[in-house]
């Protein structure tokens, strides 16, 4: 239920908090993806800053929700940075979101909550698209990482849910060709084992702010009996209660897998 607009200072901490604990009461989603949408949009009609604003803030909110997962248990997190579409984008606006990623990934390699909640921090996605100095920073944050099981977040760059299948049929279709594996051995865990997330479970909740109710390409494999939750809160604008309420509200949801 949306709070009445009187409700605010200590009123809204006090139901922050009151929410918190029923959340923490609850069955805590073990890997949420993050579709993080509405930065431009954020910059334009709640700012009236130039667009590179919304991202600026952007990257500083993905931090935020990063601590506020660790802090709850949320042991898995998969963020959504960059599309293979939105290559498409001004090159300006492409360089500026790179910088920004480089940035990201070595402000996580040197955070201290990483380290001392063991995160292992990897990049999914079309290395080949990514350029030069991004990939530099993720192998530093991936290799200052990589001996850590007990959490992830894995930053989606250049990714996209059909050409991780893809990736997967080709390596999948070379052993068959290699003679190491025989088709018949081809099953749901086997392509599973290989596809980009393989190594952690499918996501429990897939989030999306801004409004706008699509997946847009993402983990399409692993989102198979993932609940889906939209908020219409641009990125930079997501608060700690619309991700309580989000928690909230796939906690209430009946779990059936298909049964
Ligand atoms: C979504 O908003 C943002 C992107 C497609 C790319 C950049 C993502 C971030 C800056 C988030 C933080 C990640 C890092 C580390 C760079 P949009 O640009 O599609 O906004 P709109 O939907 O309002 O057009």
């Amino acid at each position: 239920m949306p709070l009445p607009k009187i409700v605010s200072g200590p009123a809204y901490s006090a139901y922050e908090s009151q929410l918190e604990k029923e959340v923490l009461s609850g069955l805590i989603p073990q890997h949420i993806a993050f579709i993080m949408d509405g930065n431009r949009r954020y910059a334009k009609e709640v700012l009236n800053a130039p667009t590179v604003e919304g991202h600026r803030l952007g990257k500083d909110k993905l931090n935020e929700v990063v601590h506020w997962c660790l802090e709850l248990g949320i042991h898995h997190m998969t963020v959504y940075a960059f599309s293979t579409e939105n290559f498409k984008r001004d090159p300006t606006e492409i360089d500026y979101i790179m910088e920004l990623m480089e940035k990201s990934f070595y402000e996580f390699a040197e955070d201290k909550d990483v380290h001392s909640h063991h995160v292992a921090i990897k990049l999914i996605g079309d290395l080949e698209l990514i350029p030069e100095n991004v990939l530099k920073a993720a192998d530093y944050a991936m290799e200052r990482t990589k001996d850590y099981k007990d959490f992830t977040l894995n930053m989606a760059v250049a990714y996209g849910g059909r050409q991780d299948i893809a990736n997967v049929v080709r390596q999948i279709a070379a052993k068959v060709r290699d003679g190491e594996i025989d088709v018949d051995d081809i099953d749901e865990d086997m392509i599973g084992s290989y596809i980009s997330t393989g190594d952690i479970p499918d996501p429990d909740l897939i989030l999306r702010t801004s409004g706008e109710m699509r997946i847009s390409n993402f983990l399409l494999w692993q989102m198979a009996y993932s609940e889906l939750y939209f908020t219409d809160v641009y990125w930079p604008g997501f608060r700690y209660i619309d991700f309580l309420r989000a928690i909230r509200t796939y906690q209430q949801r009946k779990r059936r897998y298909g049964a």
